[in-house]
């Protein structure tokens, strides 16, 4: 029973800052035990009170939990906080980041369909887009110079369905300008799709500059501890599906005989749950609620991490570009880089902690740097609290074309760093173990 003179608990966060609703939003009190921390429930299926019930979760007049294909308790504190934190409509989590971009990405486009991406993006998705895109019968183009408006009109067809970019690219912090883009979208009447991984909520919200649905790889600084692959899908919950001079039918019409659409019924909402309840729901690359525990644990500190990230990388990104064995550091906060007015603008200088630094000595050169690391661990991967080191021409871009990755700006000397939450001064004396390495090989 609850007591009188004890104040209620807070069920509505919205109004509180994002450090508090960063810890709180999506918290249950466990009913049995008053367990502080949201349980893990781990259930495949839920339990239908009755015969009615039943029929009533399947034709949405409930909303409890039918299967975890769909949606989990566990999962739904990850999205929930995932929805506040980047101030869209509703979240949906799945499987990976890979599986966030495409179940955006098939929620909007079908076979002869089109797709435009920004050209600099992680070359895992240039991967799905090109590949296994392709094989669905949807195509892609490229925009290469971001600033160039008739090149984005150039580039929309009557079948582009979705417009693609991220918000500080993975792995050249080659920063675009967000609100830019939207407005090319916003003039064709097609929704933008930002993969905001490396930036996070934290150092911008994409739904503030324009963009419709935020995509994310979760496995990163969201989840801090690189314990667990996990995604989201993010409904900004303001694009106009019914105005659109393109047609999204499975959003403005009904799915299923006798129900209304789902923008009907579920309104700014309508493309999350187009996503859970079809795209997840058919193809399965849901969430193991184990991941979403770890993902809801992580987000906690994601503010207090961010802002020691973002410290470390600032500080090593002017320290490599005075070192003599170092060609260029491509962190758009530099005073020296062509985008600092965009970083500027929308970080405050602060574009996240995932950049590239090209050494001298090309390939022989990035192989003496990245062999005489100690602290900085040579992986996959970006946005642990530890530091990381990638050679991505050998890795990410292998199986590129070679005048691509010269296009793309991946070059023989150049390593991806992320760098971690480690202290500045340890990361440095790996870094200069590294270049002096470099150095021995000039
Ligand atoms: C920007 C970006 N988006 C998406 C992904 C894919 O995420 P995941 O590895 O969780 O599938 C990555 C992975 O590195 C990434 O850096």
């Amino acid at each position: 029973m609850p007591r009188s003179d004890v104040a209620a608990p807070i069920t509505d966060w919205t109004e509180f800052s994002f450090d508090t609703r960063q810890v709180h939003v999506g918290e249950y009190p466990d009913q049995n035990r008053g367990a502080r921390i949201p349980p893990l429930t781990l259930s495949a299926g839920y339990v239908f009170d009755s015969f009615d019930d039943g029929a009533a979760r399947f034709n949405g007049d409930s909303r409890e939990p039918i299967y975890s294909r769909q949606g989990n308790p566990t999962n739904a504190v990850a999205e929930q906080r995932l929805a506040s934190l980047e101030g869209g409509s509703a979240a949906v989590v799945v499987s990976s980041g890979q599986a966030a971009i495409t179940a955006a990405l098939f929620a909007l486009a079908e076979s002869g369909e089109h797709i435009v991406s920004t050209a600099s993006i992680y070359g895992g998705t240039r991967i799905l887009l090109g590949r296994s895109f392709r094989r669905f019968g949807v195509s892609v183009d490229y925009v290469w110079d971001t600033d160039d408006d008739a090149a984005w009109d150039a580039s929309i067809r009557p079948e582009t369905k979705a417009i693609f970019t991220e918000t500080i690219p993975n792995p050249r912090n080659d920063v675009v300008d967000i609100a830019r883009i939207a407005a090319v979208a916003r003039r064709h009447g097609i929704p933008l799709v930002v993969d905001n991984t490396v930036a996070t909520p934290y150092l911008i919200r994409p739904f503030e500059h324009g963009a419709d649905i935020v995509v994310h790889s979760t496995t990163k600084f969201l989840s801090g501890h690189g314990a667990g692959v996990s995604g989201a899908v993010i409904d900004g919950g303001t694009f106009d599906w019914a105005a659109s001079s393109r047609r999204y039918p499975l959003l403005t019409d009904s799915l299923r005989r006798g129900l209304p659409s789902l923008l009907e019924r579920f309104g700014p909402a309508a493309y999350a749950q187009y996503v859970r309840e079809a795209v997840v729901n058919d193809i399965g690359p849901s969430l193991s609620p184990f991941n979403g525990f770890l993902l809801h644990q992580g987000i906690e500190t994601l503010s207090l991490r961010m802002e020691r990230h973002v410290d470390n990388a600032i500080a090593i990104a002017h320290w490599l570009e005075e070192q003599p064995e170092v060609e260029v550091v491509d962190y758009a906060g530099l005073e020296s880089s062509p985008l600092h007015d965009i970083a500027q603008h929308y970080y405050n200088g602060r574009t996240g902690s995932v950049f590239a630094v090209t050494v001298k000595g090309g390939s022989d050169g990035a192989r003496a740097f990245t062999n005489g690391l100690r602290i900085f661990s040579r992986m996959t991967g970006i946005g642990d609290t530890r530091s990381m080191v990638l050679h991505p021409l050998t890795t990410t871009h292998v199986c590129f074309a070679d005048d691509l990755n010269a296009r793309l700006g991946i070059t023989a000397g150049m390593l991806r760093l992320s760098v971690g939450i480690e202290s500045v001064d340890d990361l440095i004396s790996d870094l200069r173990g590294g270049l002096d390495r470099v150095a021995g090989i000039l």
